[in-house]
């Protein structure tokens, strides 16, 4: 893996940290210099190159890179990772690929609607009833959560961390109450991988995806997902093509003839250099150690609960057990607008406002002095 990396030694891979006070990872990750070379590099040679740049090897090696990478990410075999385009494709090619006939599936009534349309969809078609939790003040209870976990339910779907309130779900023992009545849990970890140790033997999950531009630091248009062997070899893939095939290179188009792996979900290609630039940010979070990250960012996230839990009128949505993702209300204030006051300032802060709520979201790139800085202008705004 090559030399460890200091969280503080990163810094200077980006540079928008000397102008912006960027706290908005949830929304888009900033993408370190040493990943943006490698994927300019790739587009330009294959776009002057063609073949010359991608010949049938090195476009075989792309995927299989990713796979290796994803499955330290992952903690897991990478015959059991698949890529993909995004977090949105994914999870509408497993859900089809279920071929689920009817009963009940779970989740939630504050995901990100790629998580839930998907299943919403199916339901319009199959005599598959989709039942939603409904959140107390964008907060899910666990207990209710797997009290409506029973004989009749197929699937159960839900992020690692919530996109809103950061609530981060103890998947060990949701899955463990879910495996009991032989419900699949399918989950979407794009809000938790990069900086959440993953490991998938632990976990137990079915379906585990997540997506390139956030906390793993990697443009946009990849994916990747860990699938369990078990529901693998039972699946047959709703989207097929090309890269399908046990044989890719044969062009067989008489023969539909599957990977044996979770490939199988693969079927295109596709933008390679983003690839190619997930791979790179993949190992560089690891040379940096995924544990580092965590505990550096939650120490963020602590010290900036307890800076806005002083403050009179700011009411803290994040729950006690939330990724690095902190959201707040200020009584009698518009968030917008002090949102656009934050980016007016010499050094703008850059957050996120959802549902008229601001979502704070460190990540590496970050310092306490950038918590502290926040915190001291949004005291003089309010
Ligand atoms: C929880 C969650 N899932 C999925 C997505 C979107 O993923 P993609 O753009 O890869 O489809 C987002 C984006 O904000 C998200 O927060």
């Amino acid at each position: 893996m090559g030399i460890r990396m200091k969280v503080e030694e990163v810094l200077s891979d980006f540079p928008t940290i000397n102008q912006v006070n960027y706290l908005s990872t949830a929304s888009i990750g900033l993408v370190p210099n040493p990943v943006i070379e490698r994927t300019k590099d790739f587009f330009i040679d294959m776009a002057r190159g063609g073949t010359l740049a991608l010949d049938e090897e090195t476009e075989v090696r792309v995927y299989d890179d990713l796979r290796n990478e994803g499955s330290k990410l992952f903690g897991c075999n990478p015959e059991d990772v698949a890529v993909f385009n995004s977090v949105s494709e994914a999870l509408n090619s497993i859900a089809w690929s279920l071929e689920l006939k009817k009963g009940k599936i779970i989740s939630t009534n504050i995901e990100f609607p790629s998580v839930t349309y998907p299943w919403l969809r199916l339901a319009e078609k199959e005599n598959i009833h989709v039942k939603l939790i409904t959140a107390d003040n964008w907060l899910i209870s666990d207990d209710e959560l797997l009290e409506e976990i029973d004989e009749s339910t197929n699937v159960l779907f839900l992020s690692h961390v919530e996109f809103i309130s950061g609530q981060q779900f103890d998947l060990k023992k949701i899955t463990k109450q879910a495996h009991e009545y032989g419900v699949l849990v399918v989950i979407d970890g794009i809000q938790a991988a990069g900086y959440i140790p993953l490991n998938m033997k632990e976990l137990n999950v079915d379906v585990y995806i997540t997506g390139s531009y956030k906390w793993l630091l990697a443009p946009f248009g990849t994916a990747i997902a860990y699938l369990s062997k078990n529901l693998c070899n039972t699946m047959t893939p709703a989207f097929v093509g090309w890269r399908t095939s046990e044989n890719m290179w044969d062009f067989n188009p008489m023969e539909l003839k599957y990977a044996t792996t979770a490939r199988k979900f693969e079927y295109s290609t596709s933008a390679y250099g983003v690839k190619i630039g997930l791979t790179e940010s993949i190992n560089y979070l690891q040379k940096i150690g995924i544990k580092n990250i965590q505990t550096h960012n939650l120490n963020l996230i602590d010290i900036l609960k307890q800076e806005l839990a002083s403050i009179e009128r700011i009411e803290i949505i994040s729950p006690e057990k939330c990724g690095s993702i902190v959201t707040f209300t200020i009584e009698g204030k518009e968030s917008k607008k002090i949102g656009k006051k934050l980016c007016s300032l010499r050094r703008p802060v850059e957050l996120t406002i959802r549902q008229n709520m601001l979502r704070v979201s460190p990540h590496i790139y970050n310092t306490d002095e950038d918590i502290l800085e926040f915190v001291t202008s949004l005291k003089q705004m309010i």
